[in-house]
């Protein structure tokens, strides 16, 4: 892959005040944290004294039931939620202590996210699509141009870049939105079941190549799937139930037990 591709992001200036003590190889860590929605008898704790870490380099899989507050960790962890207790530090800098306005340049330069619904715009071609990325930060250059171009072909779509989104499959989609989540360099790259609409070959396929992109550029991502059989590449393994973390799997036999069911 293009080195390009690694090069650093413009550093964000946010104050001193908002930094954290972390260690080095921690893209995140999370401390206690909890969410809860609603008061009396409609309190939902959606998660609860939740702390983990997740490295440079890092794929994770997050797994548990429905309702087990797998996309509220995932959406606190994009700073689009505030949790109501606890600490979130993503490459050192607390989240939660932004003002909303740093909030919003944070997660445009530094987060990469995937939503099952990919919402690709529809009236801009592949390409553009991806492209929209850097325009948001300013970085939108004849490299740039270049390293769009070069990302969508490693992900298998060069004949389709200047397609629109309702001319592609499930799969193509779902690729071009890995392609946009990754093209500005994130340090953080999230997915909430990101291969819920493809067939399991695909699904297999899509999430390889999405751990290959992580390790590769050295990111942390974190991958929300009900399918055990796609934790097969990943790197660690949280479980979650009913708001909190009921067990953590790392290594591959680990993961291998995990998946298979012994635990
Ligand atoms: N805005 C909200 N208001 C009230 N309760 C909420 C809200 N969002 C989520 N919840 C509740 O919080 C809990 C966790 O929800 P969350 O969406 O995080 O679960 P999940 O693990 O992603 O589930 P699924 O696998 O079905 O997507 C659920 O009980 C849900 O009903
Ligand atoms: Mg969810």
């Amino acid at each position: 892959m293009d080195t390009q591709l690694l090069s650093t992001n413009p550093t964000i200036t946010i104050g001193e005040s908002l930094t954290f003590q972390v260690a080095a190889e921690d893209v995140i860590q999370v401390q206690g944290v909890t969410k809860v929605y609603g008061s009396g008898s409609n309190t939902v704790y959606a998660a609860e004294d939740v702390t983990f870490q997740v490295r440079k380099g890092e794929f994770v899989g997050l797994v548990g039931p429905s309702g087990s507050g797998k996309t509220t960790m995932l959406a606190i962890l994009a700073a689009l939620l505030q949790p109501t207790e606890g600490q979130v530090s993503i490459d050192g800098y607390d989240i939660v202590a932004m003002k909303e306005s740093q909030r919003v340049r944070f997660r445009r330069e530094r987060i990469g996210f995937t939503f099952q619904a990919n919402n690709l715009v529809p009236y801009l071609t592949v390409r553009e699509n991806v492209e929209l990325m850097l325009r948001l930060n300013g970085r939108l250059n004849r490299q740039g141009r270049e390293r769009v171009v070069e990302l969508l072909d490693r992900l298998g779509l060069s004949e389709r870049l200047n397609s629109l989104p309702n001319q592609l499959s499930g799969g193509q989609k779902q690729r071009v939105a890995i392609a946009r989540s990754l093209i500005h360099e994130p340090s953080l790259v999230l997915a909430d079941e990101p291969t819920a609409s493809l067939d399991t070959e695909r699904a297999y396929q899509v999430t390889q190549l999405y751990a290959d992109l992580i390790h590769e550029q050295d990111k942390a991502g974190i991958m929300v799937t009900h399918d055990l059989r796609m934790c097969r590449y990943v790197d660690k393994l949280i479980q979650m139930k009913d708001g909190k973390i009921e067990a953590v799997y790392e290594g591959n036999q680990a993961i291998e037990r995990a998946i298979n069911g012994y635990h």
